[in-house]
């Protein structure tokens, strides 16, 4: 169903809020919790289309899973060995993440298991995976572009490899460390810069050893998870369009509850900061294995800078926002490094980019970047192309823009932020659903 959001101008956004749970750990709880001997409770649990995908797929896989009831998730283990072959294709949707690390927990069954997505997830590259996968023993087969349907086979005998990740990603560092826990060896995983560690954080939390030396990660095959609790803090890629809106909103002041403060996550932080923003930490503190924290947000006037490369990893999801800080921003904001974003759910360099223009920004897209000329934005008319933080960003820009915007192909908003539209009212936006 297509659905068009309207964003009308408003000023400010007030309150304390939290947004829902993060959607890189609902997944990896989901996946663990089912590989695990015992009865994982997961508390927090993002209730959005992307995690439920993988929720889907792993009773489809024979786990009893019950819930998720206002974020509460009972995961009844079934084991290393106690996954069993699904009676059709496992549909993740718009999910990459479900694809790619399941792709590397499947490898290692005895059975056969064939994935699809959506016309999205279906363009996306996957050989990123399938190649160090097949390195490992795997048999899987993709499209001749490397794209999904994969139909990974089962009863291979993987063995474990030492693999340098040709670029930084944590779906690829992940998927390999899963297929690693069925490999014969150590598996160990190199990353060219730090991507997101919660499959590390989160295996150690199941009791399962990992272990890290500078920029590589390691694992020995053929041990066990045992269930825990699991409390998932909200996810700070959500909370972006709300540090974001609060910053460009004159007269905002606001309050984001235990949100995710993961160091391999905060780039947005750090990139905000860095253009002037005003955002403060306190009650900081750890829950399960993750460090947590509220953000208070008061309204500050930003300036563009250079994006520092080595942020880039570290705020990878919330480029689409930090762009529309960027178009409010006085002067010039120039990102480099960021060729990634190309095969993110859109191409969300250049679908930002025509975004901005339609509402007037200079916005020149680069091949691995952007450069935004702050200054005054219009209303207008601009496409989602189905990517939810596409659709969510610019949802923030009314916030400065001075008519309506229009803002197509809004669905998939539902894949990582349920409720967004009333949250974002509740708060101070003016957006409603056409
Ligand atoms: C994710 C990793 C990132 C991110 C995605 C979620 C994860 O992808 O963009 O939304 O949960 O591991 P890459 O690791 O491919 O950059």
């Amino acid at each position: 169903m297509s659905i068009t959001f309207k964003a009308e101008p408003s000023d400010k956004l007030t309150g304390q809020i939290r947004v829902p749970g993060d959607k890189s750990i609902s997944h990896r709880s989901i996946m663990l919790g089912s590989i695990a001997e015992g009865v994982t409770e997961v508390t927090g649990f993002l209730q959005g289309e992307d995690s439920l995908a993988t929720l889907e797929a792993f009773r489809s896989l024979g786990v009893k899973i019950e819930g998720p009831d206002k974020g509460q998730v009972r995961i009844h283990g079934v084991g290393m060995h106690g996954l069993r072959a699904a009676n059709q294709p496992l549909d993740v949707g718009n999910s990459g993440t479900s694809m790619r690390l399941l792709a590397g927990l499947l490898a290692g069954q005895s059975f056969t298991t064939e994935l699809v997505g959506d016309a999205s997830l279906s363009k996306r590259p996957m050989r990123r995976v399938t190649d160090p996968l097949a390195e490992m023993g795997a048999v899987i087969h993709t499209s001749e572009a490397g794209t999904a349907p994969l139909t990974i086979e089962g009863g291979q005998s993987l063995c474990a490899i030492q693999y340098t990740l040709p670029v930084a990603s944590a779906q690829v560092k992940s998927c390999l460390l899963l297929a690693g826990l069925y490999a014969r060896g150590q598996t160990c995983v190199t990353e060219p810069a730090p991507t997101r560690d919660h499959t590390e954080r989160m295996l150690q939390g199941f009791g399962y050893p990992v272990k890290r030396k500078n920029a590589t990660v390691c694992l020995q095959g053929g041990g066990k998870l045992t269930a825990t609790a699991l409390d998932v803090p909200a996810d700070i890629s959500s909370a972006a369009f709300f540090m974001v809106g609060a910053s460009i909103a004159s007269g905002s002041d606001l309050v984001l509850e235990h949100v995710g403060m993961n160091p391999t996550r905060i780039g947005v932080i750090n990139i905000l900061r860095q253009m002037g923003a005003d955002i403060t930490l306190s009650n900081e503190t750890t829950v399960s294995g993750e460090p947590v924290a509220d953000l208070r947000i008061k309204s500050a006037p930003l300036h563009g800078i250079r994006i520092p490369e080595d942020q880039v990893p570290l705020a990878i999801d919330e480029f689409p926002v930090l762009f529309v800080a960027a178009a409010c921003a006085q002067g010039q904001t120039v990102l480099t490094g960021a060729r990634e974003l190309r095969v993110k759910e859109s191409d969300r360099i250049q679908v930002m980019a025509d975004g901005l223009a339609a509402l007037g920004i200079t916005a020149q897209p680069t091949e691995d970047g952007m450069l935004i000329e702050g200054g005054q934005m219009s209303g207008g008319q601009v496409n989602s192309h189905g990517d939810h933080r596409i659709a969510m960003a610019f949802a923030i820009a009314s916030l400065r823009a001075n008519g309506a915007i229009l803002i197509d192909d809004c669905a998939n908003v539902n894949t990582s932020f349920p409720g967004f539209v009333d949250l974002a009212c509740a708060c101070g936006l003016n957006l409603s659903v056409q």
